[in-house]
């Protein structure tokens, strides 16, 4: 469909330049950024509307009168445009029909040839981008925060590289800092060189416990503050002591956080260290103020005036020396350009640091960076529990690994419940895939500039817009190409687009030629959502019609046949769209 529909568009923009030419307008006053292909709002109205009305001021004309107009030009020539099977005029809209079978049979051949490659596209073609995502501190695991964070730069990732994108997914560790050093000090304190092993503790959850200990002791010792002050002067003089329970905490640390990647389909093709690009920055920002683009206080501490495009005066360099946060990310960008010319970089990180990132890229750009106009903040809002805010102090926090356990745990619940324990086999399997499912999907199903209260119970649902729902579905059609071996007579035949013939086959038809685009989509917008939401659609209209019409017993082997065709397409446009959003796809649930 959407080779048609480009070719109608290129078509109805050259009658609309020719028709310009013959009134005497300049065709150049035709824009083709003005002509767009919409869905009407009912199917019997046609299946795609042109709105003609930014055009009839060009032509000075009423809309209806321009509509009737390119109509007729369309019918004029010896046969209408590929596809088109006819037209209707409904004031500035010309609405059009398609050629049902030829539509049809083209998503057949495509969804069949292309497979796993269906709606992959070479929109990005020849373009490196670099995705930053999940980005966590070592001194806790990571919490449901983190879970949106990679369910979203996982996802993005994938969306891209299927756009023909060349990716680049970076992990930034934050390895270092005064908050690194409060775990640190409780350890040293109160740890009495125990091991994750010796308390039978995730590695990551073991230097975590010791964070929130810190926080503990800070409230009973007021002096605890200074002496994690004092540890992070002596890790910056390099101390050997310190850096080495740095090292033994930090590799806990990262060795229990990426066990929680593994465990959720998370890949990253390049890890940063903190620790190892933060004096970077310094340099940056002494060059800097050798050009004049910052300035001096008395007090000896570097600044950036922001005021001029309406943002804040920001300190870079302490008096003392040291450097912060955006000094660190400062240097981070410019190494990793230096090591990996991009074309793009994402940063995926939540809202909070929103104008973190209008400074950075400020910053940056001042600096003479060309590449700095090709930063973009891939910006998401928080996850809430129905509870309330999370917050990691006072331990209300909610840790991945633990709400995967408890998603998963409620899944196999699920599966008991409904009897299935026999048909899924592996129920563990089983069960951990469905958590992830829901979970994947509840991240991404909204935009991700939206808040979100994280309802575990209603993620897991079979019904309605979930993860469980759209994996059913995938499973409900595999469960019925297991049957067609036992139904010779359809087993056997081709189907073929001219044995579907109702309204539902068409809607469906419709809606998977549509795969293509909507994974461009969210390509060229960062939007897993609207795939999330596609997919929701795509799952709906299916079950509506298996409802509605038999498909491997009906009466006609021929009309079988072509239902099963349709219904691999859907499994098809699932499972892509499903790896895209890392769903686990499962042939059975
Ligand atoms: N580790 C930081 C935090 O927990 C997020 C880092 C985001 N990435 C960046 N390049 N600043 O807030």
């Amino acid at each position: 469909m959407v080779v048609f529909k480009v070719q109608l568009k290129q078509k109805i923009f050259q009658i609309l330049k020719e028709q310009a030419k013959k009134s005497g307008i300049d065709p150049e006053a035709i824009r083709e950024e003005d002509l767009s292909i919409e869905n009407p709002p009912k199917p019997e109205l046609g299946d795609l509307a042109i709105p003609l009305f930014p055009f009839a001021k060009v032509f000075r004309m009423p809309p209806h009168a321009l509509s009737s107009l390119v109509g007729e030009s369309l019918q004029q020539g010896a046969s209408l445009p590929e596809g088109v099977d006819r037209f209707n005029i409904v004031g500035p809209y010309l609405n059009i029909f398609l050629n049902r079978p030829m539509v049809t049979e083209l998503l057949f051949q495509q969804a069949v040839k292309e497979g796993d490659r269906f709606g992959s596209s070479d929109l990005f073609r020849s373009k490196r981008i670099m995705v930053e995502f999940s980005s966590p501190n070592t001194n806790k695991p990571l919490h449901l925060g983190h879970l949106r964070n990679d369910a979203l730069g996982e996802s993005v990732a994938r969306i891209l590289r299927f756009s023909g994108a060349t990716v680049r997914t970076v992990d930034l560790i934050n390895d270092r800092g005064i908050h690194i050093c409060k775990s640190m000090l409780a350890y040293k304190e109160l740890g009495q060189g125990r091991t994750p092993e010796d308390e039978g503790l995730k590695s990551d959850h073991f230097v975590g416990k010791y964070y929130v200990l810190y926080n503990e002791l800070a409230k009973r010792d007021p002096e605890a503050e200074d002496r994690a002050r004092a540890m992070l002067v002596k890790w910056e003089q390099g101390d050997p002591e310190v850096r080495l329970l740095w090292e033994k905490m930090n590799q806990w640390a990262i060795e229990g956080i990426k066990r929680t990647y593994e465990r959720t389909g998370i890949h990253f093709d390049q890890f940063n260290f903190e620790s190892e690009v933060y004096l970077k920055g310094k340099e940056e920002v002494l060059k800097g103020l050798e050009k004049g683009i910052f300035y001096r206080e008395a007090d000896g501490s570097i600044w950036v005036n922001l005021e001029d495009i309406g943002l804040d005066r920001k300190v870079l360099l302490r008096s003392d020396g040291t450097s912060l946060y955006v000094t660190q990310d400062i240097g981070t960008a410019i190494s990793r350009y230096k090591d990996w010319p991009f074309d793009t970089m994402i940063y995926v990180v939540a809202s909070e640091q929103n104008y973190h990132f209008k400074v950075l890229f400020t910053i940056l750009e001042r600096l003479g960076y060309e590449w700095a106009k090709n930063l973009y903040h891939l910006s998401y809002g928080m996850v809430n529990l129905p509870e309330g805010k999370m917050k990691s102090r006072e331990g209300t926090v909610v840790d991945a690994d633990d709400l995967l356990d408890e998603l998963t745990e409620m899944a196999k619940e699920e599966i008991r419940t409904k009897e299935r324990e026999e048909e899924v086999g592996n129920i563990d399997e089983t069960a951990e895939k469905i958590a992830l499912g829901a979970l994947h999907y509840y991240l991404l199903q909204p935009s991700p500039s939206k808040d979100i209260v994280f309802n575990p119970k209603e993620s897991l649902s079979f019904t309605g817009n979930t993860g469980p729902y759209i994996q059913y579905t995938g499973a409900r059609i595999c469960s019925m190409l297991r049957k067609l071996n036992g139904v010779t007579q359809v087993k056997d035949r081709n189907g073929k687009a001219t044995y579907l013939n109702t309204t539902e086959e068409w809607e469906l038809v419709k809606l998977l030629s549509d795969f293509p685009v909507v994974v461009e989509l969210s390509a060229s917008s960062y939007n897993p959502s609207l795939l999330a939401n596609y997919l929701y659609e795509v799952s709906k209209t299916f079950s509506r019609y298996y409802h509605e019409h038999p498909i491997l017993y009906a009466e006609d082997p021929d009309v079988a046949a072509s239902r099963v065709q349709l219904s691999r397409c859907v499994l098809q446009v699932l499972k892509n769209g499903m790896y895209l959003l890392n769903i686990p796809f499962l042939e059975v649930m």
